[in-house]
Formats: C-alpha cells, sequence, structure tokens
C-alpha cells in the first residue's frame, strides 16, 4: 500500500486523528499552565512575561507553525471522517443496535468538534490577531524587580499586555463570557471521547491499562476545560 493510500484509508485517518489529537492535548496542557498565571495575583506581570517568552523565542515560534498544521489536520480528517461514517450509517447495520451502541458525545464528535472550530475561529481574532498582527498596548515591566512602570522609566522592559487584552474582552460583555464557557462544555465532551479514543486507535487499550486510560481521560476532560472556562469567569466576575 503507497503512503498516500493509507492515509487516505480509514485506518491512516483514524491513526492521523489519534497523533494530531494527542499533540493538540499537549498543548493544552501547556496552555492552560500558562494562562493559570492570571490568577497570580500580581496586575499580569507573570502571565505577560510567560506569554513573551512563548511568543519571542524561536524554540515556541516553530512549535506554533507545527500547532496550526496540526489543528488543520485534525479538522481535514475529522470532516473526511465524519462524511465516511454519515455514510456508511445512511446503509444501516443489518443488526438493530439500540441504545448498546456508542455513547451519543461518540457519535457527535463532528459536531462537537465543529462548535470548537467556530470557538476557535472568534477565540484567534480576539487574542493571537492583535497580539501577532494587528497590535496590542503594551506593559512596562522593571527588570530589576518585577513591578509595572511607566513606559521610559529605567530597567523597564515592554511586553504585551496580554492580560489587559483579557480583561477587556470578557470584563464588559457577558455574550462573550457564555460563548467561552460553552466552547470549554463541547472542549469538554470531544475531549471525553477523544482522549480515550486515541489511545484505542494507538493499540494502548488492553485491560490492563483501560481503566487508567479511562479515569486520565476523564479526570483531563473535566480539570481542564474547567480551568478555561474559570478564566473568563474570574475576569467578569472581577476576582483577577
Ligand atoms: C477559555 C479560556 C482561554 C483563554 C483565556 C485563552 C487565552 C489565550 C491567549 C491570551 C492567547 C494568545 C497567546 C499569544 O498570542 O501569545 C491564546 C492563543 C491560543 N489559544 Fe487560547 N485561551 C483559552 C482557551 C483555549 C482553548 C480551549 C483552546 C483550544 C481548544 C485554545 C486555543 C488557542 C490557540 C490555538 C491559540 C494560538 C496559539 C498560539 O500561537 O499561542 N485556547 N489563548
Amino acid at each position: 500500500m503507497k503512503w498516500s493510500e493509507f492515509f487516505t484509508s480509514s485506518v491512516g485517518k483514524k491513526l492521523v486523528m489519534a497523533l494530531s489529537g494527542l499533540f493538540l492535548i499537549s498543548f493544552l496542557v501547556v496552555h492552560v499552565g500558562l494562562n493559570a498565571c492570571i490568577w497570580a495575583n500580581d496586575g499580569g506581570v507573570m502571565f505577560n512575561k510567560a506569554a513573551h517568552f512563548m511568543g519571542s523565542n524561536v524554540v515556541p515560534r516553530i512549535l506554533e507553525i507545527g500547532l496550526f498544521a496540526g489543528f488543520l489536520l485534525h479538522i481535514i480528517q475529522g470532516f473526511a471522517l465524519e462524511f465516511q461514517n454519515r455514510s456508511k450509517r445512511k446503509m444501516g447495520y443489518q443488526v438493530p443496535m439500540g441504545s448498546k451502541g456508542s455513547k451519543w458525545y461518540s457519535k457527535s464528535m463532528g459536531l462537537l468538534g465543529t462548535l470548537l472550530l467556530l470557538f476557535l475561529i472568534m477565540h484567534i481574532s480576539h487574542f493571537w490577531v492583535p497580539s501577532r498582527i494587528t497590535g496590542l498596548e503594551e506593559m512596562h515591566i522593571d527588570v530589576t524587580n518585577g513591578s509595572i512602570v511607566s513606559a521610559g522609566a529605567p530597567n523597564a522592559k515592554e511586553y504585551h499586555d496580554l492580560f489587559g487584552r483579557m480583561k477587556a474582552v470578557f470584563t464588559h460583555n457577558p455574550l462573550v463570557v457564555i460563548l467561552y464557557i460553552l466552547g470549554c462544555i463541547s472542549l469538554a465532551w470531544h475531549l471525553l471521547h477523544g482522549f480515550q479514543s486515541a489511545f484505542r486507535t494507538l493499540g494502548v487499550s488492553n485491560f490492563r491499562y483501560i481503566g487508567l486510560i479511562k479515569a486520565l481521560g476523564t479526570g483531563f476532560s473535566i480539570i481542564v476545560p474547567l480551568a478555561f472556562a474559570m478564566m473568563p469567569v474570574s475576569f467578569y466576575m472581577g476576582w483577577i
């Protein structure tokens, strides 16, 4: 079988979904960890410095290209699998499955993935576009003691004020906060099936590990989206 045939086969598509999905899961770990710095209660100094490190170093910038490629691959193959499954479902099964079939969220991966795609388009336009393309306000931080100072002060260094941008996006607009919460709920449902499914595709599903993978997957699918959802909520409620 040629490589091109492999990647368009069902098994090849599932493998691409699993590998790109696990790569995106590792991105979520870094993203949620870095964003958690907003709760440091220091006016955004730690968060802006961490985001600056990610935005200005070569390795994270190269990874960023890989990240967008990973998202594209995952989305394109996801839609291809969804269409393939739909046309198979139209033919129906010979034995009726009743409610014994897969859980609804595993059947709705296409719908949940599409909601996530809409969330991502809104999200990228809120933060990534101003940060990398259209421009952001700057925060000036004294490099000797980490305090916020005015422009031109001795020892002042400029940082993109992504913290200020978050405050502006989330503080005044409850609709945006609700859309972010809905995005995080879609992420949780999508991960609930996707996490375990990726390991099953890679063959790590014998019963010695399946319990551990299920527990890890369920914990991850709840804790990470919940932490993300608490970010807009914290700004809106004035806890930050
Ligand atoms: C809900 C709370 C979230 C907040 C407050 C948040 C915040 C941010 C911020 C501030 C950036 C810009 C980083 C920079 O330009 O340096 C960013 C980038 C990004 N976020 Fe989020 N994010 C959240 C959730 C998510 C989720 C759930 C996903 C994925 C499903 C996601 C995917 C991305 C992507 C792909 C980027 C661009 C990657 C990069 O180049 O850094 N974010 N986010």
